[in-house]
Order: structure tokens, then sequence, then C-alpha cells
């Protein structure tokens, strides 16, 4: 009975209501070095854990903390694989942003993973009490939907040291006050994927400068590639670690197009 429960397909699972299976995250993925670890599921972490992944069906189990560990660190191995030959291209660092970290399984996962531990990374995240998704949509400044001590927590049991977290909701939701230049952003299922890319691209690029890069989650939605095509750009597909077989494109850019080839 336990060996077909684990079999059911993430949509029967959702369905009936039943948690998580590891059968539903990739293998490969799943598989890979785990940079990214979870602490225990408080009900505070299970809060926050919702307001950024509302598809998520977790206890605070350890099977719940186990799946959850996986799946960050396995997304995290889609996106890197993806933007490995960028990423080994780019000289070391001087300061790196993530915009809209969440719970801050990149920062951690790109500073072990890169030998990045004393990089600083500015991490650009607001506190919010609901999540106000949408799909490859408008920008909008209440957006928000993070919790700072939870990122904290998580940071602090992988032991990331060098970082520097600033409050979006103190800053109006605006970019533009960042202090940039920087030589590597990303934003993963957030700009680019929630909000369209399009309607930050004049301050992501004012962040820049000529051989930074930048990578953004793309929403299958977005279709608008045209209004990128001033900026030098390439879209490469990810693989997902949840659930198994889907995958999602990365948006990857730079003020030049030196940038981009190494
Ligand atoms: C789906 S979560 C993704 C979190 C994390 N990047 C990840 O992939 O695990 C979306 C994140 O975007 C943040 N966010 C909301 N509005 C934003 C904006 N205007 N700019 C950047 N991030 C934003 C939310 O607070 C939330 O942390």
């Amino acid at each position: 009975m336990g060996a077909f429960i684990n079999k059911l397909s993430t949509s029967v699972r959702k369905r009936l209501g039943i948690g998580h299976s590891l059968n539903e995250l990739d293998p490969d993925l799943v598989a890979r070095e785990l940079f990214f670890c979870a602490p225990a599921l408080t009900p505070e972490l299970i809060a926050a854990v919702k307001l950024i992944s509302p598809q998520f069906r977790l206890r605070g189990d350890e099977p719940s903390r186990r799946f959850w560990e996986l799946n960050q660190n396995g997304v995290c191995w889609g996106e890197y694989l993806a933007l490995e030959p960028f990423l080994k291209a780019l000289p070391e660092p001087s300061q790196v942003l993530d915009l809209g970290p969440g719970l801050g399984r990149s920062a951690i996962f790109f500073k072990k993973i890169m030998g990045w531990r004393e990089v600083p990374f500015h991490l650009y995240e607001g506190a919010g009490e609901s999540t106000k998704y949408t799909k490859a949509g408008p920008r909008f400044d209440d957006s928000f939907c993070g919790t700072p001590e939870a990122l904290e927590t998580l940071l602090r049991h992988n032991e990331i040291e060098s970082y520097r977290l600033f409050d979006a909701g103190e800053m109006g939701g605006e970019i533009s006050g960042l202090p940039g230049p920087y030589d590597f952003i990303y934003s993963f299922f957030a700009i680019g994927f929630h909000w369209s890319i399009v309607h930050f691209l004049d301050d992501l690029l004012d962040l820049m400068h000529d051989r930074s890069i930048g990578a953004f989650t793309l929403h299958d939605r977005f279709t608008d590639l045209d209004a990128l095509s001033h900026v030098p750009h390439r879209v490469v597909e990810m693989r997902r670690s949840w659930p198994r077989g889907k995958t999602s494109r990365l948006l990857v850019l730079g003020k030049t197009e030196e940038a981009l080839s190494g």
C-alpha cells in the first residue's frame, strides 16, 4: 500500500490532499550534491514557505522537510546546469544581487557551488502577508510576500554570513536605489516569471556594467521577446526538479554581446 501511494502522480496527490512523495521529483537533479540544507519545518517556516510557494502541502514532519530540501536543492541544480556556461565565464564577482530571494535557496547554492562565500550578496526582499502572484503580469509595488526572519534563519542554518538584506518595502518597491553595479543579477520565479521582465528592464540595465550578466526565470506565458530585441540576450531551457519532467526557460541578458560570450 505504501509503495502504491508513493507512486501516485503529483496531480492525483493534490486532488486527494495527501502530502508529497520524493517520486514527484526529478531523480537526476535530486541525486546531486546537497548544497541547500533545510532545518526542521516549524510552523513559522511552513507559513513562510506557503507564502512564496503556495503549491506545496508541507507538514512539520521529516518527510516534508526532506521533500522541500531536495526540491529546493534540485531546482537550484536545474538553474545552475542551464547557466553553467555563463557562470564559468564570469570572473569572481565583487557583488551579486538576488531580486526576490524568498528563503534564500539560490544565494546559499551559488555561494557554496561557486566558492563565493566571501562575495557580498545583496538580497532584495519585502515582507508580505499574502501572495499576489500574477503570471508574467504587470509590476506593482505591494507584490512582496517574503518573511525576512525566516530568510535569515535559512542563511544562518547554512552558515552564510556575507550578505546584506535590502527591505523592498522601505524602498517603495524600487530597485534603482540599490548600490550597483552588480556583476551578476538574478531573479528566479519572480521578475520575469510573475511580473514581466519588460517592466523592470531599464532599472535592471542601470544596475549592470558592460560585463555583467542577468538571469531570470521566464513564465510559459511570456511571449514578448520582441520587447527585448534591443538588449543582448539568450533564452536557455532548465529542467525543473518538481514536477519531474517539467522545464522552464531562463532569460540571460547582458548590456553587451561580449558579456554573454565569456
Ligand atoms: C515564487 S517566490 C520565489 C522566491 C525565490 N526566488 C525562489 O525561487 O525560491 C517570488 C518572490 O518574489 C518576491 N517579489 C515580489 N515582488 C517582487 C518584485 N517587484 N521584485 C522582486 N521580487 C519580488 C516575493 O516577495 C517572493 O519572495
